[in-house]
C-alpha cells in the first residue's frame, strides 16, 4: 500500500461526495474523483482545490460504461472506494423506475467487477435510512428490520445492500454500508454545498430558496401527524459530520479493523427535529420570515424517524459534533453565495 492510501470517490462532485473528498484530502488520503456530472458541476473540483490546497484527480466517467470504468482502475491503484454515484430523487424514481434501476444498479455491478479485476477489496457504500421505512420502534438501530421500500429509489438502496452483502459473504469485498439520515448544511467556507438541479424536494433547500425569494412560498406537508407539534420528524445531520463518518469507515477498512466483511452503521445525530421546529429555528437564526402554507401530507412520507447512533459511536469512534444551528447557518450562507454569483456551468 502507498504511504498515502489512494481512494476512488464515485459521484465525488455531488453534494456528499464533494464534502467527503475535502475530508479525505484533509486527512491525508490521495483522492481520485469520477462523476458523469449528471447532477453536479466540474467547478466543484476547483472549489475542493481552493478549500484543501490539493486538486483531486478528476475523470468524467459514466459508471454504466464498464470499459471506461476499468480504464480508470488501470490508471490508478486504488486502496479503497467510496461509492456515492447514484440518482437520488425519490419522486423521479417513481416516474422513471427503469432509469433508476439501470443507473444505480448497473453502476454498482460494474464497480464491483472493476474492484475484482484490479484487486481493490474495500468499499464504503452510500445507503439511506429510507431502507427502514416507518419503523415500529424509535430510535432505529442497525438491527431494526428493513422494510419494503416506498420507491424504486429506495429499492435500489435495499438491493444494492443485498448485492454487497452477498459479494462480501463470498469473500470478494469488505464493505461498510453507511445509512445516512437527512444530510443538510454546507461547508463552512460557503464554497461547496447542495446544488439541486431544478425544483428542490428536500426541506433545507426548499427553505433556503424560499428565504432567497426563488420559491415564492413553500408547503409544510401535514400538521396532523402523531407528533408533538403535528409535523413530521427527521434526524438532520450536518454534511461535514457525515463526511467525517466516511473517513472513519475508510480507516476502519484500511486498518482491517472490521469485525465482519459487511458492516452497517446508522449515520445521524440521534435527535429528531420536526418540520415546524426547523422552520422556527431558521427564522430565529436569520431573522427572515419564511412564507409557507400548511398543506396535505406528501404521498410516501413517513411520520417520524431518528437514529440510534451508539454503534457508530462505540465501534466507529464517530459522533456528530455540529448542531442544527450549524446546519441552518451554513446552508443559508451557501444559498446566499449561490444567489449572488452563480458560477456553475455545465
Ligand atoms: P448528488 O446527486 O449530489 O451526488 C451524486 C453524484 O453521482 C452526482 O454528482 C451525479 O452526477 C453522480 N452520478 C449519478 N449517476 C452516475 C453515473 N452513472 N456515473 C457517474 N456518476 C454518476 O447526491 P448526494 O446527495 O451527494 O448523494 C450521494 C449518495 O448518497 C447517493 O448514492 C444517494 O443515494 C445517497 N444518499 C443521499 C441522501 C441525501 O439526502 N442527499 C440520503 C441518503 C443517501
Ligand atoms: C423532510 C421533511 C417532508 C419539503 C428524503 C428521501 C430519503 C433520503 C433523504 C436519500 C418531511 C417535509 C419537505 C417541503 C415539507 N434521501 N417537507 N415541505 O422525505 O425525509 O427523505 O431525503 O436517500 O430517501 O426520501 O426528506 O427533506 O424531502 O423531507 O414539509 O417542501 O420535510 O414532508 O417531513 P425525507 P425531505
Amino acid at each position: 500500500m502507498n504511504s498515502k492510501p489512494c481512494i476512488l470517490v464515485t459521484g465525488g462532485t455531488g453534494f456528499i461526495g464533494s464534502h467527503t473528498a475535502v475530508a479525505l484530502l484533509q486527512a491525508g488520503f490521495e483522492t481520485v474523483i469520477i462523476d458523469n456530472l449528471s447532477n453536479s458541476y466540474h467547478e466543484v473540483i476547483d472549489r475542493i482545490d481552493t478549500i484543501t490546497g490539493t486538486r483531486p484527480a478528476f475523470h468524467r466517467v459514466d459508471m454504466r460504461d464498464d470499459q471506461s470504468l476499468n480504464e480508470i482502475f488501470s490508471l490508478h491503484q486504488f486502496d479503497a472506494v467510496i461509492h456515492f454515484a447514484a440518482l437520488k430523487a425519490v419522486s423521479d424514481s417513481v416516474d422513471q423506475p427503469l432509469l433508476y434501476y439501470h443507473n444505480n444498479l448497473v453502476s454498482l455491478l460494474n464497480l464491483i467487477n472493476a474492484c475484482m479485476q484490479h484487486k481493490t477489496d474495500k468499499l464504503v457504500f452510500s445507503s439511506s435510512c429510507t431502507v427502514y421505512g416507518q419503523p415500529e420502534q424509535l430510535p432505529v438501530t442497525e438491527n431494526t428490520p428493513v422494510q419494503k421500500p416506498h420507491s424504486p429509489y429506495g429499492n435500489t438502496k435495499k438491493i444494492s445492500e443485498e448485492i454487497l452483502r452477498d459479494c462480501s459473504a463470498a469473500s470478494l469485498l469488505n464493505v461498510i454500508s453507511l445509512r445516512y439520515f437527512n444530510p443538510c448544511g454546507a461547508h463552512d467556507t460557503g464554497l461547496i454545498g447542495e446544488f439541486p438541479i431544478g425544483k428542490p424536494n428536500n426541506l433545507m433547500p426548499v427553505i433556503t430558496q424560499t428565504a432567497a425569494g426563488i420559491i415564492p412560498q413553500f408547503e409544510i406537508f401535514g400538521n396532523n401527524y402523531n407528533t408533538p407539534d403535528g409535523s413530521c420528524i427527521r434526524d438532520y445531520i450536518h454534511i461535514s459530520d457525515l463526511a467525517d463518518a466516511h473517513v472513519k469507515a475508510l480507516e476502519r477498512l484500511i486498518r482491517k479493523q472490521n469485525d465482519s466483511c459487511f458492516e452497517v452503521f446508522n449515520v445521524g445525530t440521534g435527535t429528531g427535529i420536526s418540520v415546524l421546529e426547523m422552520v422556527n429555528a431558521f427564522e430565529r437564526l436569520t431573522g427572515i420570515k419564511l412564507k409557507h402554507t400548511i398543506s396535505g401530507r406528501r404521498a410516501g412520507d413517513i411520520e417520524q424517524i431518528w437514529a440510534d447512533t451508539s454503534k457508530a459511536e462505540n465501534v466507529l469512534g464517530w459522533k456528530a459534533k455540529l448542531t442544527l444551528d450549524d446546519m441552518i447557518l451554513t446552508a443559508w450562507k451557501w444559498q446566499q453565495q449561490l444567489t449572488q454569483k452563480t458560477v456553475y456551468t455545465k
